[in-house]
């Protein structure tokens, strides 16, 4: 492989595992202020993070590259409120979009169409995931304008079948 994908790939290996660490370092956050639900909904997206970043693991190792790990840095652990947890999650997941997008022009610069056709998953995989974070983010702020009533109301018209 290209060299300078195998790096490239190598960072996004770190920037998966670093996202891990900052949805974890939320979920400890909730706990503190005994929200145990959004501290699931966090846990859960920490573990999925993790698989991200296993998945470029596996790869590398899977075409013969040698992995390597790099530094993790310390992520934030003080919020001011729900809002901006959601706030920093899809500003971060968008940063994340972008990084995937140029790890997918690196790969198509060097026609490596493994590389290519590997990372349409995560390209699909952060509609999903900037849709979660906005989605989230939005039902909080409704929340300000709306009853919870009304809001439960509209999970509950959401689950009507066809
Ligand atoms: Fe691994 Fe949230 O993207």
């Amino acid at each position: 492989m290209d060299k300078k994908l195998v790096k490239a790939i190598n960072e996004q290996i770190k920037n998966e595992l670093y996202s891990s660490y900052l949805y974890l370092s939320m979920a400890a956050y909730f706990e503190s202020k005994n929200l145990p639900g959004f501290g699931h909904w966090m846990r859960v997206q920490a573990k999925e993070e993790n698989e991200h970043g296993m998945k470029m693991f596996d790869f590398l190792a899977d075409r013969g590259e040698r992995i390597a790990l790099e530094a993790i840095s310390q992520p934030p652990s003080d919020f001011s409120s729900a809002q901006e947890v959601f706030e920093e999650t899809l500003k971060h997941e968008k940063k994340v979009t972008a990084l995937i997008n140029q790890l997918y022009d690196i790969a198509s610069k060097v026609d490596d169409k493994a590389s290519q056709i590997f990372l349409q998953w995560f390209i699909t995989e952060q509609i999903e995931e900037e849709k979660n974070a906005n989605s989230i983010l939005e039902t909080i702020k409704s929340i300000k304008s709306y009853s919870a009533a009304l809001i439960m109301l509209d999970r509950e018209l959401a689950k009507r079948g066809k």
